[in-house]
C-alpha cells in the first residue's frame, strides 16, 4: 500500500547536492536537488548493485560511478550503456519545508 513518507527538511538538501535516505531502514531512495527541484529515484543502480549516491551530478543527470551510465533524473531513463533499464522515479513534494515522497510500498 502506498505511503507518503517525510524524508527530512529541504534545508538539508542544498541545490546541486544529493543524499540517500532509507525507507524502513531497508529501501534506499536517492534525493537530488536539481536547480531547486527535488527528485527522488531508486538509490541503487538498475545495472548492478551499486549505491548511486557515490555517483556524480551533471545538468539534470546522474552518472553511476561504477560503469558510468548516466540517468535522466526526471524520467529515470538511462542515457548511456551499459545500463538499459530505467531507475524508478517517485513522486515528491515539498510541504512546509519538508520533503515528502510517495512510496509505492
Ligand atoms: S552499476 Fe551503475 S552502470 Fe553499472
Amino acid at each position: 500500500m502506498a505511503r507518503r513518507i517525510d524524508v527530512g527538511p529541504l534545508a538539508d538538501l542544498a541545490e546541486g547536492t544529493m543524499r540517500m535516505t532509507w525507507v524502513d531502514g531497508t529501501e534506499p531512495i536517492l534525493l537530488v536537488n536539481v536547480g531547486g527541484t527535488v527528485r527522488a529515484v531508486q538509490g541503487i543502480c538498475s545495472h548492478e548493485y551499486f549505491e548511486l549516491d557515490r555517483g556524480f551530478l551533471t545538468a539534470g543527470t546522474l552518472t553511476c560511478a561504477l560503469h558510468l551510465s548516466r540517468f535522466d533524473l526526471a524520467t529515470g531513463d538511462p542515457l548511456d550503456p551499459p545500463a538499459d533499464e530505467p531507475l524508478a522515479v517517485y513522486p515528491v513534494a515539498v510541504e512546509d519545508g519538508r520533503i515528502i515522497v510517495d512510496w509505492p510500498g
